[in-house]
């Protein structure tokens, strides 16, 4: 077993020698797993400009929204790092306001690269609200290393949160159970384990559970194909791929005892923007009153969204339809609608499992207490019963 899930697909790399905190911001870099090259080919990139995370965000070599927020992250230590050079290459330090403005640019930058996982904005968010409360207390240099210790801090609580969500999810899961999941929400969607797969992790390694997962392959970039398939068959779990068009046949034919997705974003009343396809399997999964569970964090939560109509959906480039992976498989110049994420209203959602607990029925009384308070949800039931 290889423990995929525990590969490192985003790192903090520093040139030897760099011996100071200060060094380890301006002389470092963002290794990136490129995920586009998988599962035949592991290979990172170097991301020494903030053009080239952006790029890796836009074309998903990195993706998944807890990967995308921690890249946003790591991307603004990377888009400070030129006010600390002059145009000759020599170390300089500058001015505040040239940091905050830089900041300010980077920041507003590295926003544009995908509309729908607000982790990227959360993340962003907190980068600069960071150096805010620092500014005017502290030096420049201090304010850039506690940035890069910032980045470094979302990255790891990441890793926490996802094995606190995969213990929750994996109370729903029996041995010998058989799940079907959608798109890739693992170790390579998150800083390492994943979201709903982390649930599977969780019950097969730390509970010792028998489990088979059906991975829908996810049309149009396959991530539940090259992705999950992989990911989960190295990490030892019995995974069967099927095509996205498979799925309700599996659950008639009673191959499906819950169905665990992950989230792009999640509206107050819990509706739930994820990769194109899962409403659809969330339909199904009504139809044949199979239970339907999205996992995520909290920082996956829009509190400031009243439902999910509101939630901003991004539209690809028609081309991923017309020639997927290079090949033509459509008339040239078809028209194509390829929207990347739908919506799945939140009375299709059975629970949603959080770092803080199980929230069912998904109610926005519920979402409030637990994600707008940070509150266990045996607290929040506690407080309101
Ligand atoms: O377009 P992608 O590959 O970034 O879409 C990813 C998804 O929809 C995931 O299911 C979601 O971000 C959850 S990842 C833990």
């Amino acid at each position: 077993m290889s423990s995929a899930h525990k590969l490192h697909s985003l790192a903090w790399r520093v040139r030897s020698g760099a011996s100071t905190s200060l060094d380890a911001f301006v002389c470092g870099w963002l290794e990136m797993l490129d995920q586009t090259l998988l599962p035949t080919t592991l290979r990172t990139i170097d991301c020494r400009t903030i053009e080239t995370v952006w790029e890796g965000i836009k074309s998903l070599r990195v993706r998944g929204a807890p990967a995308i927020g921690i890249s946003a992250a790591y991307g603004v230590c990377v888009g400070l790092q030129t006010v600390f050079y002059d145009v000759d290459g020599s170390r300089r330090i500058p001015s505040e306001e040239e940091f905050f403005s830089r900041l300010d640019e980077a920041t507003k930058y590295l926003a544009t690269s995908r509309p729908t996982a607000v982790n990227l904005f959360w993340a962003l968010d907190r980068m600069k609200a960071k150096a805010e409360s620092l500014r005017g207390q502290k030096s420049v240099e201090e304010i850039a290393t506690s940035l890069l210790d910032e980045a470094r801090l979302i990255h790891e609580e990441d890793n926490v949160l996802c094995r606190k969500m995969g213990r929750y999810g994996a109370s729903l899961i029996k041995d010998g159970g058989s799940y079907l999941t959608h798109c890739n929400a693992g170790g390579l969607a998150t800083g390492e384990y994943g979201t709903a797969l982390g649930v599977f992790y969780w019950a097969s390694e730390e509970e010792g559970k028998k489990i088979r997962v059906y991975a829908d392959e996810t049309r149009p970039l396959l991530q539940g194909a090259r992705l999950t398939a992989w990911e989960l068959r190295e990490n030892g779990i019995d995974v069967t791929l099927i095509c996205d068009s498979m799925a309700a046949v599996v659950m008639l034919q009673g191959k499906v005892d819950a169905v665990f997705v992950g989230a792009d974003r999640i509206a107050r009343n819990g509706d739930t923007a994820n990769k194109i396809g899962t409403y659809g399997v969330a339909v199904c999964a009504k139809r044949h009153n199979i239970p339907f569970y999205v996992v995520a964090p909290r920082s996956t939560f829009d509190l400031t969204l009243e439902s999910g109509s509101l939630i901003p959906i991004e539209e690809r480039n028609p081309e991923e339809i017309r020639r997927g992976f290079g090949k033509q498989t459509a008339p040239d110049g078809i028209d194509v609608y390829n929207p990347a994420f739908d919506v799945t209203p939140s009375e299709l959602i059975t629970g949603v499992v959080t770092e803080n607990g199980v929230i069912s029925p998904v109610t926005p009384e519920m979402i409030t207490e637990v994600v707008g308070k940070n509150r266990s949800v045996e607290d929040a039931l506690k407080n309101r019963y």
